[in-house]
């Protein structure tokens, strides 16, 4: 697909949200959608994984995986102003060493990428178009288990984010947000090999975790 979407999402999160993000973070921990994936891995008793955390942001996912579950992980990110505050954090928490960021648009660089036990995906398909390449690339990328966080397909999500897009166009941004519907990244992700082991929901949020049941 023709897109120059890492530097869509490049430009479309500044250095000052993501500041406000670590600072929201460093004060409160990991935001509710994010826990339920962190509390849904956890069910798992995985020990000593390796983590592939695409778009995370600040790195709330492998900060927080890298103290009991994971040994190291990789960060692959669009967004440099996240990058840098990940980066940062995980200095400061002592475990730099163990994260490889990758500044990048998923799927130009996953065929160079190894395979982790763990994928994650909070709050990332709502920004990217292609979300049959993207789940794709995760789901073939991951050895055991997969989670994501997603928009819930409820009519004020329809209503809101069209909002958000509306406004896009009047600034001439070309960042688009998107409500892509559940039943299809469901199904794309089971025919990859996995099975649904875990649904939860909030307000605007639904956290969906898969496991691989087919090698
Ligand atoms: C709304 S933010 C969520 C950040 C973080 N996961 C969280 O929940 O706080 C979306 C993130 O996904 C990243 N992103 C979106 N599409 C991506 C892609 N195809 N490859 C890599 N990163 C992507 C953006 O750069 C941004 O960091």
């Amino acid at each position: 697909m023709p897109c120059n979407c890492c530097e869509i999402t490049d430009n479309a999160f500044s250095e000052a949200e993501a500041r406000s993000a670590l600072k929201s973070y460093s004060r409160n921990g990991p935001a509710n959608q994010t826990r339920l994936i962190l509390e849904a891995i956890h069910t798992l008793g995985l020990k000593n994984a390796n983590l592939l955390d695409i778009g995370g942001g600040i790195g709330a996912i492998h900060h927080e995986l890298l103290a009991d579950v994971a040994d190291a992980a990789t960060h692959v990110d669009a967004s440099s102003a996240y990058l840098k505050e990940a980066k940062a954090e995980a200095t400061r928490r002592g475990h730099g060493e163990r994260v490889n960021f990758i500044h990048a648009d998923f799927t130009d660089v996953a065929a160079d990428l190894p395979e982790a036990d763990i994928v994650t995906l909070d709050r990332v398909v709502c920004c990217y178009p292609d979300v049959r390449g993207l789940l794709e690339a995760a789901a073939n990328h991951s050895r055991k288990a997969l989670a994501l966080t997603y928009p819930r397909e409820v009519w004020y999500m329809q209503f809101g984010l069209s909002v958000i897009n509306f406004f896009q166009r009047l600034r001439k941004d070309p960042f688009r947000v998107f409500l892509h519907p559940i039943a299809e990244m469901d199904s794309l992700i089971k025919r990859e090999g996995f099975e649904r082991v875990s649904l939860r929901r909030l307000f605007i949020w639904e956290m969906a975790l898969y496991q691989r049941t087919v090698t």
